[in-house]
């Protein structure tokens, strides 16, 4: 197995396997003794590209850090994870947690940074023993003298894995993206006006090709992949296809291949549709021959993100699946930036109606359209700009079958479950799902979690039919001024009524 591959065939046991694999010595040994320019060079010359999603150049953002004025300076991993339809920094992690953890040390020596900090879902437990237990037999193989780690575990919203997000949860314990002008690489974690401490915040997957580029080099790494996006990438398939799971391929390998040779190829008839997690515009079969790199996925319309394919079979209802993306991105939303949330519920509610025998209207589209397209204004990250990419290229590319769904507002009969990945028996090629993106509500409170009614039930008593959006506007609006939607209807009524 080529030294660049990350995933090897079978879980390495210990550190001194991993080592044998790459035929060095410990990182403890040897770290101190290189010279972190040289290091950032080879970064550099690699061409290694971001994998948590926007594939920005991590020789660039490693260079921004090692010449900043501050010289307090951390390096945070983020191993979040929270992508619909993604689940190889878990499966890398339980199978070579090793190199992950080197790169963190080597982005360290390189950036001269003082702590680490590790961001990791709480419920990512076998992942996070695995950590643990790794950065032990490192540091016990001549690893004292490393900078210290600190595992974070973190919650379950979506917005923990985004980069100011997770420095605001390590700093503050709340996981919600700071101000935009502050990109982690000017202002990092514990930072003051006099002190602004940036932070290189990278993915897992990063930091793991990263350590063997340090290791071995960059030009084996650059003879894999392509001149756009070389090495390998980690890419997750699920959905209708006969063998779901991670595959390590060359950054490049025609998407086809990776579905058809890697995961069996589809089920359901055939591909009627691919996503890239829910941030990228939909691929369509004929374009399925597109290489998956960056470059490559953004000229076919739509983009490698982190590297999780979604595949749609064909006898799937691409308006249910529609729903459930809007709705997922409308509650994980955390409403900071009001046109974030205003057009994300406007586009979740209008496709809701289309389910809705006595509430689907001819405007349901043309509002799910534009209330996706309106999202992103003034928004402090990028969630409401997936929404105004994915939303409207599944209602333009799907335009008949919504046009069917509002002709026809039953539930679709073969649904598709929404793909928040739980869990993975790798050698039965099953994931596991989680429900709780259909049990989160706006406010992120949980149905179930807190006996609480839900809002159907709360808000709309029988004889009152309110549409979905008005409805979730005022369970929303209660919330904030701390009473009952009951109650809240009744002043607002009164109100009207004695005007
Ligand atoms: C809503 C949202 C969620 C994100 N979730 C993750 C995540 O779970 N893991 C991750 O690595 N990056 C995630 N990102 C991307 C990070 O903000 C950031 O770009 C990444 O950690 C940078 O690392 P990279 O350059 O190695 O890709 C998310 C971004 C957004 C907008
Ligand atoms: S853009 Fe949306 S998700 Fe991002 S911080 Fe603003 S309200 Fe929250």
């Amino acid at each position: 197995m080529s030294v660049y591959r990350l995933l090897p065939a079978r879980p390495f046991a210990s550190y001194r396997q991993y080592l044998e694999h790459h035929g060095g010595a410990p990182i403890g040994e040897w770290l101190s003794e290189r010279d972190p320019q040289s290091i950032l060079d080879e970064i550099g010359r690699s061409g290694l590209r971001g994998r948590g999603g926007a594939g920005f150049p991590a020789g660039v953002k490693w260079r921004t850090l090692f010449q900043h004025p501050c010289r307090e300076r951390s390096v945070v991993c983020n191993a979040a994870e929270g992508e619909p339809g993604t689940f190889k920094d878990r499966a890398l992690l339980r199978s070579n947690p090793y190199a992950g953890l080197e790169g963190l040390f080597v982005a360290a020596h390189v950036i001269a940074a003082s702590s680490i900090h590790i961001g990791i879902k709480e419920i990512f437990e076998p992942e996070i023993a695995r950590l643990e237990g790794a950065l032990q037999e490192i540091r016990s193989m001549g690893g004292d003298g490393l900078p210290p780690v600190t595992i974070v575990p973190g919650p379950r919203e979506y917005l923990f894995g985004e980069e100011k997000a997770l420095l605001r949860f390590i700093d503050d314990g709340i996981p919600l993206p700071r101000e935009p002008e502050y990109p982690p690489y000017q202002q990092g974690l514990n930072s003051t006006p006099l002190s602004p401490n940036p932070s290189l915040v990278n993915n897992v997957e990063t930091f793991s090709h990263a350590a063997a580029i340090a290791r071995h080099g960059a030009e084996g790494f650059r003879a894999l992949g392509t001149e756009d996006t070389p090495g390998t990438i980690l890419a997750t398939i699920c959905g209708d296809v006969k063998r779901p799971g991670v595959y390590e391929v060359a950054a490049g390998t025609p998407l086809s291949d990776i579905i058809d040779e890697q995961a069996g190829g589809a089920t359901q008839g055939g591909v009627q549709a691919v996503l890239s997690g829910v941030s990228n515009g939909v691929l369509m079969p004929e374009r399925l021959g597109t290489c998956a790199d960056f470059g490559s996925l953004a000229l076919a319309g739509s983009g490698l993100g982190s590297a999780g394919f979604i595949v749609i079979g064909k006898g799937r209802s691409i308006p249910q699946i529609t729903r459930d993306i809007a709705r997922f991105l409308y509650v994980e939303s955390c409403n900071q930036c009001s046109a974030c949330k205003h057009g994300l519920r406007l586009a979740s509610s209008a496709i809701d109606e289309l389910f809705d025998t006595e509430l689907a209207s001819e405007d349901d589209i043309e509002r799910a359209l534009y209330g996706a397209r309106s999202a992103p204004q003034a928004n402090r990250c990028y969630l409401p700009v997936q929404g105004s990419i994915v939303i409207p290229s599944l209602i333009e590319r799907f335009r008949d079958q919504f046009d069917a769904q509002l002709e026809n507002p039953e539930p679709p009969l073969n649904p598709f479950q929404f793909p928040s990945l739980r869990d993975l028996d790798a050698t039965a090629h099953v994931f596991t799902y989680d429900d709780s993106p259909y049990r989160k509500r706006p406010d992120w409170t949980y149905e179930g979690e807190d006996g609480e009614a839900g809002i159907e039930a709360e808000a709309t008593p029988e004889a009152v039919r309110l549409s979905s959006d008005v409805a979730e506007l005022l369970r929303e609006r209660a919330l904030t001024s701390g009473t009952t939607v009951d109650r809240l209807v009744d002043r607002l009524l009164r109100a009207a009524l004695e005007e």
